[in-house]
């Protein structure tokens, strides 16, 4: 089993620690596209590295980023002597310097600046408020951008270009409907929407209707497919995802989160697969 790819973006809900029990739960002969309509950070799909791909998202700073990387306008060296830079100005003006950056890409939506706010915010949290705005505060740790930490970006952002080379991959900023409307037999979706009545933001509202009309998209597809979702944490279980997919097999994975620093706010929360 190889290593997992690590994405150089971090979101809410990013995959990275499912990887290996999805990447099994995949059967497919990746003949047609592989497609994801909440694309996200892009780790599953760069984890499952297949030669055609449709990836859509609702928010567009994830799509640009790696449209650019494809493009060829934002590689490991051009992010190298970025973050150099602005990593020293950080470390000499402090928050200052976030802040600055934050107002920048908020007019502009430049890749490396988002870049550098998705690798210096509070807690790793990517929010954007009802304008639009990205609004996370700093982390507070001027020194953020240390030799050894950009050097860790700059492999992840080679390491997706390499994976991306020389395949068909599709960047689009869409909503999901669309996405899942261009589907076709012989394809293969992968679909990890928000969680309904979890932490939302700006491009991540999502309800129970929306929950519903997916649920209904999946079920009338004309090929295979996975769909993530919570299954039950300490407090209560997704009744509404189990009697939905009561007809299919709904694999599950149980993994730790913390809600802080120390071990006793260490909860369970098993994740669900429904197979398609
Ligand atoms: C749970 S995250 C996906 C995580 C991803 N699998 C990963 O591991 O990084 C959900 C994603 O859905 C996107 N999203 C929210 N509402 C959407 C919509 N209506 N259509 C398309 N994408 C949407 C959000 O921007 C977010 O990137």
């Amino acid at each position: 089993m190889s290593a997992v790819q690590v994405p150089p973006l971090k979101i809410q809900g990013i995959k990275t620690k499912a990887i290996p029990f999805i990447r099994d739960s995949v059967d497919w002969d990746g003949a047609g596209r592989w497609i994801e309509p909440f694309v996200g950070s892009a780790v599953v799909a760069l984890n499952i590295a297949p030669k055609c791909a449709l990836l859509g998202d609702a928010n567009p700073h994830l799509v640009r980023f790696y449209a650019a990387i494809q493009a060829g306008t934002v590689t490991s060296a051009t992010v190298r002597s970025f973050l150099e830079r602005e990593g020293a100005r950080l470390q000499e003006d402090g928050q200052e310097h976030f802040y600055r950056v934050r107002d920048r890409f908020n007019d502009s939506g430049d890749s490396h600046d988002f870049l550098f706010l998705n690798r210096a915010c509070f807690n790793g949290l990517v929010r954007f408020n009802r304008k639009g705005r990205f609004n996370t505060p700093f982390c507070r740790k001027p020194e953020r951008f240390r030799p050894a930490y950009i050097t860790k970006i700059c492999n992840q952002v080679q390491r997706a270009a390499d994976i991306m080379a020389g395949k068909d991959w599709k960047f689009v900023c869409a909503d999901w409907g669309e996405i899942l409307r261009e589907t076709r037999e012989g394809d293969f979706v992968y679909c990890d929407p928000p969680y309904a009545g979890r932490f939302t933001d700006y491009f991540s509202s999502w309800t129970d209707k929306d929950a519903e009309q997916l649920e209904n998209g999946l079920k009338a597809l004309p090929c295979s497919f996975l769909y993530s979702m919570w299954s039950e944490n300490k407090y209560r279980r997704n009744d509404r995802l189990h009697e939905a997919f009561s007809d299919y097999e709904i694999k599950t994975f149980s993994h730790f989160y913390h809600l802080g620093s120390t071990e006793s706010l260490r909860n369970s929360m098993t994740e669900a697969l429904v197979v398609g």
